[in-house]
């Protein structure tokens, strides 16, 4: 069995889209201690080649030919997996296929959104609690991996309360709680105060507090308030993942050319990296409209986002150092010489800019994602 510690720490939320392996390794440098993927729906894990990728060192799950789930051995003792689920055995095999790459699983019981609820997953299991209890307990008994849960509060105390002690009950290793209702709209405050009961009666088991931390001191402030031992940041870490740095955040433009470099490290897909890097240029939700912030509208690849910003050595130098491992690998494969990226002078496809633009501007559009088609807000 791993051993994951979840108490006292500081970690990365799950996000759709956001999530994803170059800012998880980024959140781990400034600072997180643990790291949450994005909901991955349990059937399509399950059945996912697992392979590794020559030249970056990056594990790729993939089905179909398209990439599930990316991970990489700096981050195996800090990932956690978040399945979404309705099923307990569907959730054992999800879990079973990603065991040997990450530090724990976790159980999505928060996501409102109606493509989850419909198919008995996220919120809806907070209504369904004999089934949560057998998912929980599955996972904990068979998957040989720690398990944890994030879940929203109810109604009233005494219903939160229940569920909290009920989810304590089947072995799980910590319990996250996002504090508001299913029905509450990011743009309301959490719900701290609801903290102090859940804490009170969860004795055996770290809770880790969910909802509008900001800046690094307001996880002192939560952990004054509610006695809660972990802080778990979602849309601060969004806006500049240097928020996990107790020295406080970096300008802006320095962390989206640290998260640029992860993303050509990783090779992570363009249109990915594109999309958090204009979700960064935030302030309170609300894009800066800044002059770079326009400037990476009109860009769409690795190489042209490295020459924006003045990368263009780094962008050349680290695909060299990726073909010679590709070919280090196989080099007999003649198709190893070719350049796993395109050049610099390439052409930018307008129309397809357009379209990811438009992605990231409305809060509705983050839901979508390119590996898997739902939409997701717990
Ligand atoms: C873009 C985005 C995507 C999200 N995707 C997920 C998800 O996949 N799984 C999940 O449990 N919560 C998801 N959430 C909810 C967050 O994990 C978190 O619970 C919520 O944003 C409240 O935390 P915050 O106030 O720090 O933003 C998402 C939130 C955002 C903003």
């Amino acid at each position: 069995m791993k051993m994951t510690d979840y108490s006292n720490k500081v970690v990365l939320a799950p996000m759709v889209r956001i999530s994803s392996l170059p800012l998880r390794l980024l959140s781990l440098e400034y600072g997180a201690d643990l790291v949450w993927t994005e909901e991955t729906i349990d059937k399509k894990i399950i059945g996912c080649e697992r392979q590794v990728n020559p030249a970056t060192g990056v594990i790729e799950y993939k089905k179909n030919n398209r990439l599930v789930f990316a991970t990489h051995p700096d981050e195996r003792n800090h990932v956690i997996f978040q399945i979404g689920t309705a099923d307990p055995d569907l959730a054992l095999q999800a879990a079973l296929t990603v065991k040997d790459d990450v530090a724990g699983i976790d159980v999505n019981c928060g996501c409102p959104k109606k493509f989850s609820i419909h198919a008995g997953m996220g919120a809806a299991l907070l209504s369904n609690q004999p089934v949560l209890k057998k998912i929980l307990e599955n996972l904990v008994q068979n998957s040989g991996l720690p398990v944890t849960c994030k879940v929203r509060i109810l109604e009233t105390p005494e219903k939160t309360r229940e569920l909290v002690k009920m989810i304590e009950g089947t072995g799980v290793k910590a319990i996250t709680v996002h504090c508001r209702t299913k029905d509450m709209r990011s743009s309301e405050r959490a719900k701290w105060d609801a903290l102090k009961d859940i804490v009170e009666n969860v004795k055996t088991i770290p809770v880790v507090a969910n909802g509008d931390v900001f800046e690094y001191g307001d996880i002192q402030k939560l952990k004054d308030h509610t006695n809660v031992s972990s802080a778990m940041i979602a849309r601060g870490a969004e806006y500049n993942p240097s928020i996990f740095r107790k020295e406080g955040k970096l300008p802006v433009v320095d962390v989206i050319k640290a998260y640029l470099k992860k993303c050509v490290e990783v090779n992570n897909l363009p249109q990915n990296t594109k999309y958090c890097m204009l979700s960064m240029d935030k302030e309170k939700g609300h894009h800066t409209r800044s002059e770079i912030y326009d400037k990476m509208t009109h860009t769409k690849s690795h190489p042209s986002f490295c020459k924006l910003f003045g990368m263009e050595e780094f962008y050349e130098k680290e695909i060299a150092e990726q073909e010679a491992r590709k070919k280090a690998a196989s080099p007999h494969d003649d198709k190893v010489s070719q350049p796993p990226k395109r050049k610099l002078e390439e052409q930018e496809d307008d129309a397809s800019t357009e379209r990811v633009v438009k992605l990231a501007k409305t809060e509705q559009d983050k839901i979508e994602q390119p590996i898997q088609k739902a939409t997701i807000e717990a």
